[in-house]
């Protein structure tokens, strides 16, 4: 820049060219920029078409790539690809599967609910979707079999009955029949449960939940091979959906203390589980902690010790609709929204937001009933998580 130039071309590029100093940065950066220059159109021409470098924030960018190698690094996965939300890593993972009516999809039937619509409205008319009770492992052999299909999606815990699939025997029979296994592993983070570890080929995160763990940023992730991750990013050109380098950073920061709130969330989840036992208003208690959860023992044997997660659902006792509206209502620590994995403790009614499109009838087939609701534990104190829930069934 010289100062023969005019204010508006000044205000333009003042300060480009200081340069950045020698010491590393402790913390990441956030790179916000779009596009790049390089001073030999060569370089150029490399990172725009043999991804050697940073071209355009579409095709790739620093910010993202941190987030992304920190969970591959957690995953045990060789790369990961971060995405805008949960469901647009989920739409991407399905979409690089290649599932035809000829080698359809078989999926959890107790999916979150907005994988569920999305595997509806993108595999349902074709006929290329078959639905299974993921923790009937029979039913899943024979779907398998069955159907010969392309891809199993399920999650590691199932929202919001906790249910717990036999992942490694899931995997070797999808492989046997030539089909790829795509984990959500929203629930479990890898601080829990590394799908990978168990021959699981796609790992997607809601990272909006535990990953980033403050409720302040939308943003999800695919981890996988090398292979997968670079024919996800090739599709991420065309389908765009790319995470910002704000929220990667939050996430990343998020990350950093990732094993700091599971611990205590897992352990905070566990109290508030016991408690709840013992409450006569309280009709039935779901919490893979528990001995009495139908699969206690394999997340024992597939968790990290002594460890089950931080949610807890929990059926009020002769409540539909108004009674739950009521305690919910009464709530003052605990706040009633739709999300989970936050330092905050959060409670959540199925019925009214992520099994509602399913309608009662589904819903209830389920297994999930008027009276359920599903507690994400926060890191408060857990005496007083348990004061909350006290004065409110009160
Ligand atoms: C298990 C699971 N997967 C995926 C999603 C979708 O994530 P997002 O809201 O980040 O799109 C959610 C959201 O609640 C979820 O609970």
């Amino acid at each position: 820049m010289t100062t023969s130039q005019h204010f508006s071309t000044q205000a333009v590029h003042a300060g480009d060219h200081v340069s950045v100093p020698a010491g590393h940065p402790v913390s990441p950066s956030i790179y916000p920029a779009v596009t790049y220059t390089y001073d030999h159109m060569d370089d150029l021409s490399a990172a725009l078409h043999e991804n050697v470098g940073y071209s355009y924030s579409r095709y790739s960018s620093p910010t993202i790539a941190m987030l992304e190698q920190a969970v591959a690094t957690l995953e045990g996965t060789e790369d990961a690809v971060a995405y805008a939300s949960g469901m647009g890593a989920l739409h991407g993972a399905f979409a690089q599967a290649g599932i035809t009516p000829d080698r359809p999809v078989v999926a959890a039937r107790n999916v979150y609910g907005a994988t569920y619509a999305l595997v509806n409205k993108l595999y349902a008319t074709s006929g290329a979707l078959r639905f299974v009770e993921i923790t009937d492992r029979d039913a899943v052999k024979a779907a398998i079999d069955k159907y010969h299909p392309r891809a199993v999606v399920l999650e590691t815990i199932s929202n919001p009955l906790l249910k717990i699939p036999d992942i490694p025997a899931i995997t070797q029979w999808s492989h046997a029949a030539g089909a790829i296994v795509i984990v959500d592993n929203t629930f479990a983070t890898p601080y829990l449960y590394r799908p990978i570890d168990h021959g699981v080929d796609v790992v997607v995160h809601s990272a909006t939940k535990y990953l980033s763990g403050h409720g302040d940023v939308l943003a999800g992730v695919v981890a996988t091979t090398a292979t997968r991750a670079h024919e996800l990013r090739m599709q991420q050109r065309s389908f765009g959906a790319n995470l910002g380098p704000f929220e990667a950073w939050l996430t990343l920061r998020g990350i950093r203390t990732l094993g700091l709130r599971m611990r205590e969330q897992c352990a905070n989840a566990m109290k508030v589980a016991e408690w709840l036992q013992a409450q006569p208003a309280i009709a039935r208690v779901i919490y893979p902690g528990l001995p009495d959860h139908p699969d206690h023992d394999l997340a024992r044997q597939f968790f990290r010790a002594d460890h089950f997660g931080g949610m807890v659902s929990f059926e009020l006792r002769d409540a539909a609709e108004p009674e739950v509206f009521r305690f919910m209502e009464k709530l003052k620590l605990i706040q009633a929204a739709t999300s989970l994995g936050d330092v905050y403790s959060l409670l959540l009614y199925p019925a009214q937001s992520s099994h509602h499109a399913l309608g009662r009838e589904e819903r209830l087939r389920q297994g999930i009933g008027d009276g359920l609701v599903r507690l994400s534990v926060g890191i408060e104190d857990a005496q007083d998580i348990i004061a909350d829930l006290a004065q409110a069934l009160r």
